[in-house]
């Protein structure tokens, strides 16, 4: 056969690149302008203007409010997107991952944190070795054990590590007890030969969905109480307490004065759990300081029977019931398997075959991670096309 999948997609304005392959400046995936009709669903469709607003606005707030902002990439898994962050003021990137951190800095983005303390050999070493290639990357540890190994590796490595003390913010998943046990760890770390101290995290991951603008500044500070007083105790000691990080997307406007960093990620797409915890100066609970940037496009791909049609968009694309539609807030949407999503109209108008309709996503972070690249639309033209990276296979994600 002579086609090639590089051939024909070429022909409807697709090129193909290695998925995980550094980014050039500018996508090479789309050859010419698209318009929606053309796009392949379901996909991922990225307002520009929403989302530069988006940056601009948190950008905007955290210069005010004197506080810096080391957006999560998380939620994005794009070099491209964290290079706009950075244009806008941003002083590094925070991951979940070894290999997001690992992406981000071989895509020139300086100020990396990794925020999973990295446990066993496999995590140490890449982390080690990360360290050595970029000396501005931070990890966190919640655990002398660690602090032990990682100290261990970057002897045999021959280099320095950046270490954070990561502290109990509300989530049981991890952090040590603030107060006298972890300022004994950050001690503890900058004492060791190959360590750095570098700080402080407490990532208070329950203040962030908290709903009423009031009760979610209570839990913010209850919960990053912690880190405060292990702040305290280092400047008491003499030992610079360094950067202190956390906060979301929900807080932005709340830690400012009590962290000197925040985390935020989803901010810049939204999602829609999100749009319902409140704004600090409106009642209800809308909240609207942040655009619904990001959809999923999907097609109407059977219409048989009353009242509901079947759309493109099933499990495997990451379709929750939370999912609403855009410009049809009363639909109502149902997994059906693994590729088929229903969405009923419950009093909306009735949907065709061959329509698309786009979907606002429930979990980001989750959805991001099952496409592989976000279509950036322009009103109707679809101008660009950037890759989502670092999840292709278990050891990227
Ligand atoms: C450690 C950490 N920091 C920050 C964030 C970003 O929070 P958000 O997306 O709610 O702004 C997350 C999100 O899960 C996180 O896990």
């Amino acid at each position: 056969m002579s086609f090639s999948r590089r051939g024909l997609l070429a022909g409807a304005g697709l090129t193909v690149i290695a998925r995980g392959a550094a980014p050039a400046a500018k996508s090479r995936e789309l050859s010419r302008e698209l318009t929606r009709d053309e796009l392949p669903t379901p996909c991922m469709v990225l307002d520009l203007d929403m989302f530069d607003a988006n940056v601009r606005h948190m950008a905007d707030h955290s210069k005010a409010a004197g506080i810096s902002v080391r957006p999560h990439v998380k939620i994005h898994k794009s070099a491209d997107i964290a290079k706009r962050q950075q244009t806008a003021g941003a002083i590094g990137v925070t991951t979940a991952t070894i290999a997001e951190a690992e992406l981000m800095s071989a895509a020139g983005i300086k100020g990396v944190l990794w925020t999973m303390q990295p446990a066993g050999k496999h995590k140490i070493q890449r982390a080690v070795a990360l360290s050595r290639r970029d000396p501005h990357f931070m990890l966190v540890a919640d655990d002398p054990i660690t602090a032990d190994m990682l100290d261990e590796a970057a002897a045999a490595q021959g280099t320095k590590v950046r270490v954070v003390v990561d502290i109990f913010a509300g989530l049981t998943r991890h952090g040590i007890a603030g107060g006298a046990e972890a300022f004994a760890l950050a001690q503890k770390i900058e004492q060791s030969k190959n360590l750095k101290f570098g700080g402080l995290m407490a990532y208070s991951g329950i203040a962030s969905h908290t709903k009423g603008w009031e009760k979610r500044r209570e839990q913010s500070m209850k919960d990053i109480a912690g880190l405060k007083e292990t702040a305290e105790m280092c400047r008491k000691s003499g030992l610079t307490p360094g950067i202190l990080t956390g906060g979301s997307t929900g807080t932005y406007n709340i830690d400012p004065g009590h962290l000197t960093e925040l985390q935020a990620g989803s901010y810049i797409f939204m999602d829609t759990g999100y749009t319902k915890i409140g704004s600090k100066d409106q009642a209800g609970d809308r909240y609207s300081d942040f655009k619904s940037s990001l959809t999923v496009l999907t097609t109407v791909v059977s219409a048989r029977h009353k009242g509901q049609v079947t759309i493109d968009a099933g499990n495997k694309a990451l379709l929750r019931p939370t999912d609403e539609v855009k410009g049809h807030p009363r639909m109502i949407i149902e997994n059906q398997g693994a590729e088929y999503g229903i969405v009923k109209f419950n009093g909306d108008r009735e949907l065709k075959l061959g329509e698309r309709i786009e979907l606002y996503p429930t979990n980001l972070d989750m959805s991001t991670n099952v496409y592989d690249k976000y279509y950036i639309a322009r009103g109707d033209r679809i101008i660009d096309a950037w890759p989502i990276m670092g999840r292709a296979g278990a050891a990227q994600r």
